[in-house]
């Protein structure tokens, strides 16, 4: 008799979770970057007013999150309902061009690479202005 052990169950790479972390609201106008000092693969980037994390980049370590001083960093299943709009708008920040570019960012594979974006998603750009802000 010929035993058949079962295929081990397939690990899921991160990307194929597709989980990632995300910058929301409380970083608008604040723009600390802690976060960019933290992150060990750089995605990262800064728009105008901004900053996106790159969800086809991102490794989720997680250490960004606790580095911020407005609490603007979420792993996305710990998003408030009040910042679930920035999961889809951190991911269109890459995915859709940018007002002035004619491509999207895609994956550049560091902000290092990019510099400074300086352009925003449309619900960034359109966000009231930060009173307190520098
Ligand atoms: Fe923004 Fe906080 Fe990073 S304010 S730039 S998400 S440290
Ligand atoms: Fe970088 Fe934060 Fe993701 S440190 S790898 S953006 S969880």
């Amino acid at each position: 008799m010929v035993i058949r052990l079962a295929a081990p169950a397939r690990i899921l790479s991160r990307k194929e979770t597709a989980l990632t972390y995300v910058i929301g609201e409380p970083c608008i106008d604040i723009m600390d970057r802690a976060c960019v000092d933290e992150c060990p693969v750089d995605c990262i980037y800064e728009g105008a007013r901004s900053l996106y994390i790159n969800p086809d980049e991102c490794v989720d370590c997680g250490a960004c999150e606790p580095v911020c001083p407005v609490e603007a960093i979420y792993y996305e299943d710990d998003l408030p309902a009040s910042l679930e709009p920035y999961k889809e708008d951190n991911a269109r920040f890459f995915a859709e061009p940018l007002p002035g570019r004619a491509a999207p960012l895609g994956v550049p594979g560091g902000a290092g690479k990019t510099g400074v974006i300086g352009a925003d998603t449309a619900l960034v750009a359109d966000h009231p202005r930060r009173e307190d802000a520098a």
